[in-house]
């Protein structure tokens, strides 16, 4: 065959191929096989739409849903990438897969960061996953929710009055920081006792929250129960309670959380009693797969039919919304019965992750108050991945944020170090503030930050940020406070009174910060 035609008879051939393959993928596919451990993030259902040699479409799985982004199809050869429609600048699950009479064999090779993705990507991430076969079990090509994960109409959005509960921000601790998915219920119990033992519970520390992969099944009527990790939460309750303190437990408004466990789906008002009765005192709630089931519209109404489930209890319980900040949670937190909500993604114990979280905040303030707060997240100090001066910023910032001080290390090997730096009363006094005013930025020159807090009796907190890696000279001058010249100056981490006419300035340390309070 002259060369020419050969050439245009392959061209032709692949475009064949290219022209057949859009059709026999387009639909709904499911693993042969659900996946062996709940919660795993490889979707079990992908459904395709192409448009030629592009696809779009939509991937679940038990945990969320993720729209299908950059389909590409080139013969039997396919690729594409799955995206959190809440949080388009995250994490992007990248697959590859090949079509062969009939099955799909698809591998998610790992992760990638989406343009706008401020962390390096965590440790792992490149890491592919075992193959999964599937077939097309439909030729559908709209996503559709099996009926059992269709919910009742939600009850209109009303705008709840407060339920009087965290007139300061809540503090205590919480199980996911360090223990994650091993939580168990002597670990709770220990911990219950080091917060006494240690003082943190007389510094202000008192909610015990049970945080993720407490859930076991549903019996016959529906009732959660908790899992072999936790034999008997009302005695667990008591044990916590005859202490001095409260316990917190975790949910989602979602068929699952997202660990994989049973979610509170369908099953509000139910699992509100069951709380109550077990002698719950503060509930998360998570957002997690509720996206299978709600749109983000929906999200706020889905939020306020547990509010109004633990309202109906009776039982005072601090109601704490967990919806990693999407969708202006600020404008509408409080009015569903939230007590405090998440404004940020997942904080990890590393100082990049906690500047994020933290020094972000800024102009959230109108939204804080007592009995409804901006949380952007707890707290990892002492669990080992920032140093003495990067735990100061992070407890520093909290007290001027108003954030919850929600303690996330294992305190039975908590050092003297980390144990000050929790205890610190000067800097609790700050974040407990009665006023319950939000701090902000005052003045940014480069990586230097100055933050202030109005305190209620007309004294202010002044944080001094160095957010570079070697120290830095900086300088507060009390006329922009408004304070005088002269004012009562207190240094909270070194305990000591300072005189400084006019300014004060110092040397603040890598990550490092002076907290000050003026008055
Ligand atoms: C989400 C939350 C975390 C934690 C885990 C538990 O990631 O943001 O704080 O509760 O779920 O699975």
């Amino acid at each position: 065959m002259h060369k020419a035609l050969l050439v245009a008879a392959v061209a032709s051939l692949t475009l064949v191929a290219w022209t057949q393959s859009p059709a026999a993928l387009d639909g709904t596919w499911q693993r042969f096989q659900p996946p062996a451990r709940p919660g795993s993030l490889i979707a079990e259902t992908f459904v395709f739409e192409t448009q030629g040699s592009h696809f779009t479409g939509t991937a679940v799985s038990p945990y969320d849903r993720r729209d299908i982004v950059e389909g590409t199809l080139a013969g039997a050869k396919l690729s594409f990438r799955t995206r959190n429609p809440f949080s388009p600048d995250a994490l992007l699950q990248v697959y590859q897969g090949t079509l062969d009479h009939g099955i799909l064999t698809l591998v998610r090779t790992g992760l990638v960061a989406a343009p706008g993705y401020p962390y390096a990507l965590p440790p792992g991430a490149g890491h592919p996953a075992p193959p999964v076969q599937l077939r097309r079990i439909s030729a559908d090509t709209s996503f559709h929710l099996p009926p059992s994960l269709t919910h009742p109409p939600l009850p209109p959005l009303r705008s709840l009055p407060p339920n009087g509960l965290a007139m300061t921000p809540p503090m205590g601790w919480n199980s996911w920081n360090k223990f994650a998915g091993k939580v168990s219920d002597a670990d709770v119990r220990r911990t219950a006792d080091l917060l006494v033992s240690t003082g943190m519970r007389d510094a202000g520390y008192v909610y015990v929250n049970i945080d993720d992969t407490w859930e076991g099944q549903r019996d016959s009527q529906g009732n959660i129960q908790p899992n072999a990790k936790f034999p008997d939460m009302k005695a667990l309750a008591d044990y916590v309670h005859a202490r001095g303190l409260k316990l917190g437990i975790y949910s989602s408004p979602g068929p699952r959380t997202c660990a994989g466990y049973e979610g509170s789906y369908n099953h509000e008002t139910q699992d509100a009693r069951t709380y109550a009765a077990w002698g719950i005192d503060y509930l998360k709630y998570d957002w997690c797969s509720a996206g299978l089931v709600y749109t983000a519209q929906e999200m706020p109404q889905a939020y306020e039919k547990m509010a109004l489930a633990l309202r109906a209890t009776g039982r005072p319980i601090v109601y704490s919304l967990c919806q990693y900040g999407e969708l202006n949670v600020d404008a509408w937190g409080a009015e569903v019965g939230g007590n405090l909500w998440r404004t940020t993604g997942d904080i990890s114990d590393h100082y990049d992750s906690m500047a994020r979280n933290g020094f972000g905040q800024n102009g959230r303030q109108a939204a804080a108050g007592p009995g409804h707060w901006n949380d952007p997240d707890m707290l990892e100090i002492g669990n080992g991945g920032m140093n003495a001066d990067e735990y100061r910023t992070h407890m520093s910032l909290w007290a001027l944020l108003a954030a919850p001080l929600l303690a996330g290390n294992d305190l039975a090997a908590m050092t003297p170090e980390t144990r000050a730096i929790l205890t610190n009363r000067d800097v609790i006094a700050v974040d407990q503030d009665p006023l319950g005013r939000q701090g902000y930025r005052l003045q940014q020159q480069g990586q230097q930050e100055i933050w202030v807090r109005p305190l209620h009796d007309s004294a202010v907190a002044v944080g001094l940020f160095n957010r570079a890696t070697v120290p830095a000279s900086m300088t507060i001058t009390w006329k922009e406070l408004g304070k005088g010249n002269e004012p009562v100056v207190r240094d909270l981490w070194l305990h000591r009174p300072l005189q400084a006419p006019g300014s004060f300035t110092a040397t603040v340390p890598a990550h490092g910060v002076i907290l000050l309070r003026v008055r």
